[in-house]
């Protein structure tokens, strides 16, 4: 853990001096070490909570999925489902190239790249957004929901698992330490968090159900189409 303050310490100089950036790559090898340090399991259980919700043969898209420690976690309780797993970062990529067992390949497509390299023929019966969302200002994370709401099926279920606003000091303290350093290691654009619940319903959704992780801090919801 001490090489990994070293290493982002470093980068983070590099940041400021000589603009490097790029994105989630430099951070994947220590991603989920520092989630569990900072968030115990909840990161983990938040994003599990809804898989029993899932219908087996479903067809699923995830975005910013990162590590892909999720997909074992999908195809071991629900084994027929497809899914199209979208990552900008080269190493998250790969890194959950190797995560996933090899037995669900022929039922997984990798992109490595924005949703908008996504075949938009396909009809998905789940989107799911795991701590992805939260990297986009209002207006983009609209434009995001808006492009992908026409490839989600009529009876099909938005999964949005991030981080809340509480009104607890220590959590907005802990919410604040983290976009500025998501913003100068990681380059993402938005400054704080959205309010999601407003985002979905301006743009056709109904809230379904959700529960909280973290004393509140986490939350998953499941929207469907109005
Ligand atoms: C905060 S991490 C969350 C990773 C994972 N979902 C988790 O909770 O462990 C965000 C992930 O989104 C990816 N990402 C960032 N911008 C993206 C974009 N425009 N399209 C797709 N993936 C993106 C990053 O590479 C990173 O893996």
């Amino acid at each position: 853990m001490v090489s990994d303050f070293r290493r982002w310490y470093f980068y983070i100089a590099c940041n400021f001096l000589v603009g490097m950036k790029n994105g989630f790559d430099f951070i994947s090898s220590s991603y989920d070490r520092a989630a569990k340090i900072f968030f115990g399991n909840d990161i983990k259980k938040a994003q599990c909570h809804y898989i029993t919700n899932i219908p087996e043969g479903a067809t699923i898209l995830i975005l910013g999925g990162g590590t892909g420690w999720i997909l074992n976690e999908i195809f071991n309780r629900r084994s027929s489902v497809n899914i199209i797993y979208v990552d900008t970062s080269e190493r998250m990529i790969a890194k959950a190239k190797k995560t996933v067992d090899n037995k669900w390949l022929s039922q997984l497509i990798f992109i490595n790249d924005t949703y908008q390299s996504v075949d938009s023929k396909v009809h998905f019966d789940i989107i799911f957004t795991p701590f992805f969302l939260d990297m986009f200002k209002e207006n983009d994370i609209s434009v995001i929901i808006n492009d992908l709401s026409i490839q989600l099926t009529e009876n099909g279920a938005w999964i949005n698992t991030d981080f809340t606003n509480t009104t607890i000091w220590y959590q907005k303290i802990v919410v604040k330490m983290m976009y500025i350093f998501f913003r100068v290691v990681c380059g993402i654009s938005a400054m704080k968090l959205p309010n999601f619940e407003k985002i979905f319903k301006q743009n056709g959704f109904l809230f379904y159900r959700s529960a909280f992780f973290h004393n509140g801090m986490i939350k998953s919801i499941i929207y469907k189409k109005r």
